[in-house]
Formats: structure tokens, sequence, C-alpha cells
């Protein structure tokens, strides 16, 4: 089965993107055909310097490699480096209706936070759904937050099916219950563009820093306390076996175990799965021509994919004459 997904290099990864769909991509590599990508074009709708979307962008592809994404058994490159993605763009926005993405929710919360609108903001769902049928995906895992994005690449691709004939998979999105929705440091959905996030490789000391700021209740040492209703223990069962998390559980409940021994044992959640990759990760980063040359093999496979599906396209609309 063919499975695709691709992440924003519009900051630093955080543990919402490793757990949402980081660490299923990587799981996926074993035994499917996966496809995985730095989406650098989407990228461009909110950041502005660009030197910044360049450290952004190999700081997200060291993450992969560094998690344990291996370029030889997926296809691994940047959304940029086949521009085959933004012609099929242009033949999708002409049976996109304009309602369809007046509906989209994530258009209206980039706007409410004072994220100019351009047509790039608005029209990003359809490079999306260019990006998902380029390649006859079949799966997309993703966070919750992405649920609406997919039922428009769904009405998309059927739209284009039912005007040309039978043209696209029609893709199905995984999402996950236990990871749909992330919380970060403040409670909201953690994510790069609300400044509460925890990111995946960070120096122990800033991570402590951080853990110690996510937010809890004014409950005393002493007093119980309720698990399921604390992001520290919400974050804490991501990473903990079933025995670790009733254990830690209990404690909460019993009294006399306060907030910030939750976050310490945490923190060392953290470091512990994270921290002994941090090596592998600053040498892929050191070595850039790597990264390109990784980057370059992974771009022509899917360049051969993207041709054959647009060489379809072009006849199916008429201007391949
Ligand atoms: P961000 O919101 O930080 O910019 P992206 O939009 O680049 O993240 O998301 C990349 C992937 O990570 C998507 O599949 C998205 O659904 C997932 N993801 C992002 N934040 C979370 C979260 N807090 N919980 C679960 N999944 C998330
Ligand atoms: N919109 C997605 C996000 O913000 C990123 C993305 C772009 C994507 N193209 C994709 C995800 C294709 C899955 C498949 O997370």
């Amino acid at each position: 089965m063919r499975i695709l997904s691709g992440i924003q290099p519009s900051g630093k990864l955080h543990l919402g993107n490793y757990f949402g769909m980081m660490k299923r991509m990587i799981e996926y590599q074993n035994n499917h055909d996966l496809f995985c990508f730095i989406v650098d074009l989407h990228a461009l709708t909110t950041v502005f310097d660009g030197e910044l979307l360049r450290e952004n962008t190999l700081s997200a592809v060291a993450d992969f490699l560094a998690l344990g994404l291996e370029p030889e058994k997926c296809t691994f490159w940047l959304q940029s480096a086949v521009p085959e993605v933004t012609e099929l763009t242009w033949y999708l926005s002409n049976v996109t209706p304009l309602g369809l993405l007046e509906r989209a929710t994530s258009y209206k919360d980039k706007i409410d936070k004072g994220i100019a609108a351009s047509h790039g903001l608005f029209s990003y769902p359809v490079l999306m759904a260019a990006d998902i049928l380029l390649y006859q995906a079949e799966k997309v895992p993703v966070g919750k937050d992405q649920k609406q994005h997919l039922e428009m690449t769904r009405d998309i691709a059927e739209k284009f099916n039912n005007s040309y004939g039978e043209t696209f998979v029609v893709p199905e999105p995984e999402i996950l219950e236990q990871t749909a929705l992330v919380p970060g440091v403040d409670g909201q959905k953690m994510s790069k563009s609300y400044d509460n996030t925890i990111e995946i490789f960070v120096p122990s000391k800033a991570l402590k820093k951080r853990v110690m700021a996510i937010k809890t209740d004014s409950k005393t040492l002493e007093e119980a306390k309720d698990p399921d209703s604390c992001i520290v223990f919400q974050l804490c069962k991501l990473f903990a076996s079933a025995d670790q998390i009733d254990e830690l559980a209990d404690k909460y409940r019993a009294g006399n175990f306060g907030y910030g021994h939750a976050k310490m044992e945490l923190f060392s959640l953290i470091e512990s799965r994270f921290a002994p990759l941090k090596e592998k990760r600053d040498n892929y980063l050191k070595d850039r021509d790597l990264i390109r040359d990784i980057l370059n093999d992974g771009a022509k496979k899917a360049r051969n994919i993207a041709k054959q599906t647009l060489d379809v396209v072009r006849s199916k609309v008429g201007v391949k004459i």
C-alpha cells in the first residue's frame, strides 16, 4: 500500500509532530511503499525569511533521519524539488469549488492569529491535494487538525474523476485516537504557530525549563490530583508503558505527589527517548552535502511517479495534443 504524508518546515519539529505523524511514518517504511516529504512550498505561506526556511528545512530533514527514517527504504524528498506538483495544483484549482476553500477552518484560524490573508494561504488545500493525488497515495497518516484538509483532497479527487473519468486514487486519512491531538504547554493543540511546543531535539536545560512551564492547576503538593485532566500526565502517556502509566496515575490520586514531581518524570521520559539521538542528528546537520544527496535521490524517485501521473492528467484535460 502506498502511504504518504508531509510536514511543514515552518519551525522546529515537536512532540505533536512526532506522535501525530513522524513515529508512524518511520514504522511504515518497513512494510509499505512509504512517501515522506518536507513541504517547503506550503511553509512559504507563513515563513517570509529565506534563511530561516532553509534552516528549518535542514533541521526537519535531520530530525527524520536521526529518528530512524532510512532513505533507501522509502521515498524522502523536498516538495519543491518536484515542480510537477505546482502544475497539478493548477489543474485541480479549476475543479475546486470556491465554497470548499471558504469553509476551510485552518485558513480562518490562521487569519484570526494575524497571518496576512494571501492567495497562497487560501489555496493551501489545493496544493496539499496535489501533493497527495500526484503520487496516487492510498493512506495519509496525519493528526486530527488535518482531517478537513483530507476531506477536501477527497472532494477534489472525486470532482476531477467525475469530470474527466477515473484518474486519481481517492485517499483515506489515518488519524489515531491516542495521538490525534497532542496538547502543548498551554493545553491548546501543540503547534509551531502557537509558541506552545516542546521540541523533539532541544538541549537538556532548555527542555527542563519548557517542561516546568507546562500549565497545571493550583493544587498543593499534599492534595490528591486527577491525572486525566493534567497536561503533564497526557504527555507522559505518549511515552510510557501501560504499567508505568497506571503507576503514575496512582501517584496522582494518592496525594503527596506534586506537579513538579510529575514534570520531572515527563522530563526523563522525553530525555531518555531523544537524547541518545542528538549526536546522530548533529552529524547529519554538519554534513549538508550528504543531506542534499539524500534528498536529490528521493526527488528523482518521487519525480518519476509524478511525471507518470501528470502525463495522464495532461492528456485528460486536453493540454497534451
Ligand atoms: P504545526 O501545527 O506545528 O505547524 P504541521 O501542520 O506541520 O504542524 O503538522 C505536521 C503533522 O503533524 C500533521 O500530520 C499534523 O496533523 C501533525 N500534528 C501537528 N501538531 C499536532 C498535535 N498537536 N497533535 C497531533 N498531531 C499533530
Ligand atoms: N497541511 C499539512 C500540515 O500542515 C502538511 C501537508 C502538506 C501534508 N501536504 C501534505 C500532509 C500531504 C499530508 C499529505 O500538517
